[in-house]
């Protein structure tokens, strides 16, 4: 492993050498921040069993018409009896591996974010640890509900620039399928079951002349908003794990301007402008609520990266699970400016800006 005064050294260096060369706002602040976090690979995974809108309308009082309406989703995968969140991580950390043409022991952090852990402890990336077969390095959960996989980047990052990991699994891991009150309409109806990963690797200076990896990150969380979107259960209150309970109205009027306002923040941090972004993947919640805020940000539709439809709402796992989709069938492509953002119960809300 590089030590830190290996990574200062040539931090400096290609510091130097890139504010020489480079005089616009990302690249000059990636120059001040050294080492830097790249993404080296991506994966998703997903149960295999799909539920229809309409196999929903068959169990609650709804119907195909208004789940589409409403929030865009046509069907989502919900997991099979003994296939656990870190089952799904695994099976994501495997492809994202693939995808880097990385090992297990190449990897010295494994970071879940997830709301829907396997057990209270140990946390389900030491689960994910243990199944990958890795006894070395580190691995926790990160808890902020929907924003987790912008979190846990955040801090894989963080922890990369200080130099205390080189190559980080960050993982989106769910099955919201274990928290859902499956006799309310108002929630059942708007959850999937998935997992994203991505493998994080530090590097120095430029890539191949052209400056790839974690530009920027804003995370924001407010707590009196908590009784609009929680879960009703925990150990340390109910004993059990609860289901969810959500004021759908208030969420909906919050995450819009939310979402603008912490793009704002992240995209001044590095420097650019909304124009300049080639993709906006936001937290899958809700079309509605993505139609509403790119286009308050002055993105183009043709840009956002939708997978809303197919997962539905898969909390941490959405991020992930869409870079994974628009990253395999060619759409994000290597040198691409991409927007990441969530919001989460909390409230919880982060973005992020990534040179893929
Ligand atoms: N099928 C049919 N009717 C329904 C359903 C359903 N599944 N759910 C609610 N209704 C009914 C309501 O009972 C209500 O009926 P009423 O008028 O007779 O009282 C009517 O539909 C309208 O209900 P509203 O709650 O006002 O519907 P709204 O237009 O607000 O849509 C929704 C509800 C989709 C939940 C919307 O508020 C929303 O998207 N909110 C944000 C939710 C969200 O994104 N949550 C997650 C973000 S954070 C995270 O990912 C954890």
């Amino acid at each position: 492993m590089q030590t830190r005064v290996d990574f200062e050294q040539r931090a400096d260096q290609d510091s130097r050498r890139e504010s020489e060369s480079r005089t616009d706002g990302a690249q000059t602040r990636r120059a001040a921040r050294e080492p830097f976090t790249r993404i080296a690979g991506v994966g998703g995974a997903l149960p295999e069993r799909v539920v229809t809108n309409q196999d929903l309308a068959e169990m609650v009082d709804t119907s195909d018409e208004w789940i589409t309406a409403r929030t865009g989703i046509k069907e989502r995968h919900i997991a099979a009896d003994g296939e656990y969140t870190s089952h799904l991580a695994e099976r994501a950390a495997r492809n994202a591996l693939d995808d880097a043409g990385m090992s297990v022991a190449d990897i010295d952090l494994i970071v879940v974010a997830t709301a829907t852990p396997d057990y209270a402890f140990p946390a389900t990336a030491v689960v994910v640890q243990e199944r990958l077969g890795m006894t070395h390095g580190a691995a926790f959960d990160i808890g902020a509900a929907c924003s987790g996989f912008v979190f846990a980047l955040a801090t894989a990052d963080a922890m990369i620039a200080a130099g205390s990991a080189r190559r980080a699994l960050v993982i989106g891991a769910e099955t919201f399928s274990r928290i859902l009150d499956w006799e309310d309409r108002t929630t059942c109806v708007l959850f999937g079951d998935g997992a994203g990963a991505v493998v994080l690797e530090a590097t120095m200076g430029t890539d191949n002349g052209a400056s790839r990896g974690i530009i920027a990150h804003a995370l924001r969380s407010d707590g009196s908003h908590r009784d609009k979107l929680y879960v009703d259960g925990g150990p340390s209150t109910s004993k059990t794990s609860g289901v969810v309970r959500m004021r759908g109205q208030e969420v909906f009027r919050f995450a819009i301007q939310a979402t603008v306002d912490v793009v704002e923040e992240v995209l001044a941090k590095a420097g650019i402008c909304a124009a300049d972004v080639d993709w906006f993947v936001p937290h899958q919640a809700n079309k509605r609520i993505i139609d509403a805020s790119a286009k308050k940000l002055g993105i183009a539709p043709e840009k956002v990266v939708l997978t809303v439809c197919e997962h539905g709402n898969t909390s941490a796992a959405s991020i992930p699970l869409a870079l994974a989709t628009a990253a395999r069938d060619g759409r994000i492509k290597q040198g691409d400016l991409v927007l990441l953002e969530a919001l989460g119960g909390g409230f919880t809300w982060a973005a992020a800006v990534v040179r893929w």
